[in-house]
């Protein structure tokens, strides 16, 4: 049998009930795995993973540690929200790395996308690797993989997913999500009471801002870009039905603004929103109008450094989702 074809007989979990069920077969399958043994965990905080951490948490307990590497290039509030979320409230072993200045140093000067994403993949492994070794007795790694990945292998996430973990790391992997889709992901991580935000939250790159501040990656441009998406993102986030994405990015020019009477440079950032279905194409979503001088208001005043806002109108194609 192909262990990674799901069952056919395997039910769509769309229920707390269903999700509750799962969830107790894969704590017994977890603790089959894994006996006494320890596992290894990368939590970035996005769905999947939080996901796996919280299910491998609730099988194992402190046979799981959790590495989360901050590389400087989260949304506003995410590093947080892991060590709140998983430090405290699931009380997991959670080793916290602050690698920032060791990720912007190295992409100093770097303005091509697709160098950023080797340079961002290859130094996150790097950090993993060096941490795990810092560990004694681990023999298994935990994976947020889930069915779309396994599908879609050769789709726009493999594309893009410059990544991955070590071979050389010699470990077993327990994928205990691996055969979800992820509305039921989604469903698994409420049933095991991780915050709706996280659950539900939108899709976000693996190098993360780093491939919406366009070009080479400036401290200051990079925290213009992150406190203006916790803006859009609080605004933006308020329709019904939120879009399926939406964020800025910040281009890497300066144009003219006056304060005070007096001409300046300033960046600009770009609001934009889609919807799709399987981000191969993306339609431009309708912001009203009052949201979008609410948003403009709010990143001049507060945004250092930002004297202008635009608003993103193409779809893919023939534009990307992401400027990069
Ligand atoms: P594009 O820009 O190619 O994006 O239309 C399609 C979807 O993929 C996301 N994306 C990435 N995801 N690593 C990822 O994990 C990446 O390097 C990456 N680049 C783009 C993008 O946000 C959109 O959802």
């Amino acid at each position: 049998m192909n262990s990674n074809k799901r069952p056919d007989d395997m039910k769509r979990i769309n229920t707390p009930e269903l999700a509750k069920a799962f969830i107790d077969e894969q704590v017994e399958a977890i603790r089959a795995q894994v006996g006494d043994g320890k596992v290894l965990l990368a939590l970035s905080g996005g769905v999947d993973s939080s996901v796996c951490a919280a299910l491998l948490s609730k099988a194992i307990g402190k046979q799981l540690t959790c590495v989360h590497v901050n590389h400087g290039l989260l949304r506003k509030g995410e590093p947080e929200q892991v060590c709140e979320v998983f430090g405290k409230q699931f009380d997991v072993n959670l080793v916290y790395v602050d690698a920032v200045d060791r990720f912007l140093d190295a992409l100093a000067g770097v303005a091509d996308p697709e160098q950023k994403r080797k340079i961002i993949g290859k130094l996150f492994i790097d950090v993993f690797a060096e941490e795990a070794a810092k560990l004694d007795g681990i023999r298994f790694l935990g994976q947020g993989t889930i069915y779309p990945d396994i599908l879609e292998s050769d789709g726009v996430k493999a594309h893009h997913n410059v990544g991955g973990l070590p071979e050389d790391l010699q470990f077993e992997l327990v994928e205990p999500v691996k055969f979800l889709y992820k509305d039921e992901v989604r469903v698994v991580g409420e049933a095991l009471g991780l915050p709706h935000a996280m659950v539900y939250r939108q899709p976000f790159p693996g190098p993360g801002l780093g491939v919406r501040c366009i070009g080479a990656i400036t401290r200051d441009r990079l925290e213009a870009v992150r406190e203006a998406d916790a803006i859009v993102r609080d605004e933006i986030g308020k329709m019904d039905p939120t879009p399926w994405q939406y964020f800025c990015a910040i281009p890497d020019f300066k144009s003219t603004g006056i304060k005070d009477g007096k001409r300046y440079m300033g960046w600009a950032v770009v609001i934009r929103a889609i919807n799709t279905v399987d981000a191969v194409t993306a339609e431009a979503v309708e912001i009203p109008w009052d949201m979008l001088k609410r948003m403009r208001d709010r990143i001049i005043a507060t945004v250092p450094g930002v004297n202008r806002v635009l608003w993103d109108i193409s779809d893919k194609p023939l534009s990307t989702i992401e400027w990069e």
